[in-house]
């Protein structure tokens, strides 16, 4: 089995689900609320762990009722906790609504991830162990920069989901194998509206990068190869809140597995339909045959 590292965030998503989002000033009624484990560590961490990989987390949550519920969802979906600290203080939440086109906006509070800014001892050695470190930035950038750099040391490949999107440092992205940004985000790193262009500039700075294009499937850049286009299956969305993370945990598991770079890339998509198709970011996610029953090569 391949082994995969998440170094990241925790959150309880704290959902409203309205017709639409309120514009600022104004107030809408909703239709239901719900709280659902989250964050994009991991939520990165549970789509790696269902897509058949074993997953160690790295982070922390809270010492409140929404960070034993988190610690016990990773653990329920296989997903190795050893690393999770439980600090004092409020655990992370994400205020998000989701509207009626299953479309979402998220305020985030950092609470617990915010105290990671550092690798605790043992974390090294953790991500020494796998073939593949994923990160993004819902934590102090020092840590993600530290794991990075561990990950280089030992030869554990990187993934780095920019979010939420931040003027990277070269200290960071020099570490950095694959870049994946969502099509806002690419844009907001280079200054560059068309995604092609995007993801041209910041090959730039990283040998690999996925821009993911939501239901339009997602756009493949590498130095050495021509540009690969996939399409995603065409699938009725309820609630899309972390399926870019169900995408990388899923293409993360399928590349440690050396498929094939479209095939890998065709794999997550499945994946983040599965998802997107499902209430909640952690629950929507797909074990390996829903995937592997959605993939269509
Ligand atoms: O990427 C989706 C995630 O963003 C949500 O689960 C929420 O916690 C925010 O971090
Ligand atoms: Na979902």
């Amino acid at each position: 089995m391949t082994q995969i590292a998440v170094l990241g965030s925790m959150n309880m998503d704290l959902v409203a689900y309205a017709e639409k989002a309120p514009l600022l000033g104004e107030t809408v009624t909703g239709r239901a609320f719900r709280t659902i484990p989250g964050g994009k560590g991991a939520n990165q961490a549970i789509a790696a762990a269902r897509a058949g990989a074993m997953v160690s987390m790295i982070g922390a949550v809270g010492h409140d009722a929404y960070g034993a519920r988190m610690r016990e969802t990773l653990e329920h979906s296989g997903v190795d906790t050893d690393s999770l600290r439980t600090i004092e203080g409020p655990s992370g939440t994400a205020h998000i609504v989701v509207d009626d086109e299953g479309g979402n906006a998220i305020v985030v509070i950092p609470g617990a991830n915010g105290t990671v800014d550092h690798l605790a001892p043992g974390d090294e050695g953790v991500i020494a162990c796998a073939d593949m470190l994923l990160l993004q930035l819902e934590i102090p950038l020092a840590a993600v920069v530290a794991g990075a750099q561990a990950a280089r040391r030992h030869g554990v490949r990187t993934v780095l989901t920019p979010s939420p999107a931040r003027p990277l440092p070269s200290e960071l992205l020099d570490h950095i194998d694959l870049l994946v940004p969502n099509e806002r985000e690419a844009a907001t790193l280079t200054d560059r509206a068309d995604p092609r262009d995007a993801a041209a500039a910041l090959l730039d700075r990283v040998p690999q990068v996925v821009v993911t294009l939501g239901a339009a499937g997602c756009l493949y850049l590498t130095r050495d190869a021509a540009p690969l286009v996939i399409a995603a299956p065409r699938v009725a969305a309820v609630d899309s809140t972390g399926a870019g993370d169900t995408f990388v945990g899923a293409l993360a598991v399928a590349l440690a597995e050396e498929k094939p770079i479209r095939e890998a890339l065709s794999w997550a998509a499945a994946a983040a339909a599965v998802s997107v198709q499902r209430e909640g970011a952690t629950e929507s996610m797909p074990y390996r045959p829903e995937i592997e029953a959605q993939y269509t090569a």
